[in-house]
């Protein structure tokens, strides 16, 4: 099948959340440490009567009902999270549900977890199944899902919850570009989940930025290596650097650390050029900077500062439009990266996108990371698939506007609540099913034997 990639994209986000400058007094830290320093604004959260489950439930409805879709015309679901309810039922089988009264159970695909990657494995299973002798002309659905808490203290804020549903098939408006993967694998103790009582991580803040920033020089550096033969193959002796992709969009754990990988990636293609002995003029004056290497430069403050001023018009153009959900909802952990991919698709005019390339950075802790890009159709006329995804996703600012607001006192006690409750059985959970939005899936008990059941608003 041709042009396999993205058809439609649809996009969850709790109904209530915290504004980041509140939590900063609450939490008794300088006032824009949050706001400033992370470059977050709000924080979306769920309450006791939403879990993983609900979550996926109500993405994937809102998508099949969204596009018209028939549930007989799934032929793979595959979800990617790291939040567990369970160790052996997966969040597939849940959804199965809503596929009952189709009568479709043969839908293959099943979790994958690894932190906030799942989503990208899922991805690329949904398209290599659509592109092997295994697939049937059916679409494949990936959906992407997370309730991302952090124990109280300097993490918190860096929270968030939500879940993205993306139909895969062929002839869609962004094209998975083939054989354009970087990848980096790594064993790191940076953030995972030892504890099967809690929901929270163990997590070492500064080495897991540190993580991030190597995997990403990483990928970056087999993604540009790869792209280089590609060219090379067709004719072209070019060089790869950040011109060549249009839009840049990465795994958000929160905004500053995006703007930061903007500026890592300009700092790779400064020193890739000085290499070569092809200097970029992007980057005159700039010569101080030469003999610095990747590995010793992650937490050097000049470096950053330097890259960082001179990438701003790249952050600006190429990646600023794509952190609207992060900025406004905070880490969704799996779905963060797809969060930015359809708030690009939201706040980019459509004829700007028409036609060009997307690249994209997804990482997960202990590690796991790629790099590849989507080629985003040309034609952008009324009714295209592109403009039917893209006008989709117009509602996103207005969704994010009417979330409602809740103090820093209620939203921690919310959190005390979850962790106290997480796991128990028998459990009928306590929070506000009225501030859910119409259509929302949520949690009406769990029975002495775990057994979870569902409604919708
Ligand atoms: N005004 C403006 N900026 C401020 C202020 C202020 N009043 N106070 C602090 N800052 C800045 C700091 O200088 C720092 O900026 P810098 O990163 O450019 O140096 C930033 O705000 C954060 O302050 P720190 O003191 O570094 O924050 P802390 O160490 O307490 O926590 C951290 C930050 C480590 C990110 C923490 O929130 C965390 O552990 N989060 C979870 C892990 C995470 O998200 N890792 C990222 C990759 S892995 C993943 O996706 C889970």
């Amino acid at each position: 099948p041709a042009d396999v990639g993205v058809l439609a994209i649809e996009v969850y986000i709790p109904s209530q959340y915290v504004a980041q400058d509140e939590l900063e007094s609450y939490d008794g830290v300088s006032v824009g440490k949050y706001t400033v320093g992370l470059g977050q604004e709000r924080m979306g959260f769920c309450s006791d009567c939403e879990d993983i489950n609900s979550l996926c439930l109500t993405v994937v409805n809102m998508l099949m009902e969204r596009n018209a879709l028939d549930y007989r015309s799934i032929g793979r679901l595959e979800v990617g999270t790291e939040t567990l309810v369970d160790k052996s039922k997966s969040v597939k089988t849940v959804l199965m549900q809503l596929f009952e009264e189709s009568g479709n159970s043969d839908v293959e695909g099943i979790d994958t977890t690894n932190a906030c990657y799942g989503g990208t494995a899922a991805l690329f299973n949904a398209f290599s199944w659509v592109e092997s002798s295994a697939w049937d002309g059916r679409y494949a659905l990936v959906v992407a899902g997370d309730i991302a808490v952090y124990a109280s203290g300097s993490a918190r804020p860096t929270g968030g919850a939500g879940a993205v549903a993306m139909l895969v098939g062929p002839n869609a408006p962004l094209v998975l570009e083939r054989g354009l993967r970087g990848t980096h694998m790594q064993h790191a103790y940076d953030f995972y989940k030892p504890d099967m009582q809690s929901e929270f991580p163990v997590v070492d803040g500064k080495l897991s930025i540190e993580c991030y920033l190597n995997a990403l020089d990483r990928c970056y550096s087999v993604y540009r290596r790869k792209a280089e033969a590609h060219w090379q193959k067709m004719g072209v002796n070019q060089r790869f650097s950040l011109d060549s992709l249009d839009y840049i969009i990465f795994h958000s754990p929160y905004c500053k650390l995006v703007q930061k990988s903007v500026a890592r990636l300009a700092l790779n293609d400064f020193l890739a050029a000085q290499h070569c002995n092809m200097p970029h003029h992007r980057y005159t004056g700039l010569d101080a900077f030469r003999e610095v290497t990747l590995v010793d430069s992650y937490f050097d403050r000049d470096v950053e500062k330097a890259f960082m001023k001179a990438s701003e018009d790249i952050f600006v153009q190429k990646t600023k439009p794509s952190l609207l959900i992060s900025r406004q909802n905070g880490n969704m952990y799996t779905p963060s990266v797809y969060g930015c991919l359809a708030s690009l698709l939201s706040q980019v005019p459509l004829q700007s996108l028409a036609g060009k390339t997307i690249g994209v950075f997804s990482y997960g802790s202990g590690m796991a990371a790629s790099m590849f890009s989507f080629c985003v159709s040309a034609d952008a006329t009324p009714g295209s698939s592109l403009e039917k995804l893209v006008s989709s996703l117009s509602d996103l600012q207005t969704r994010l506007d009417n979330r409602h607001s809740v103090s820093s006192e209620e939203f921690s006690h919310i959190m005390e609540l979850r962790e106290k409750t997480h796991h128990m059985a028998p459990y009928t959970p306590q929070g506000r099913v009225d501030v859910l939005l119409p259509g929302t899936w949520y949690l009406v008990s769990v029975d002495e034997k775990h057994r979870r059941q569902y409604n919708r608003q």
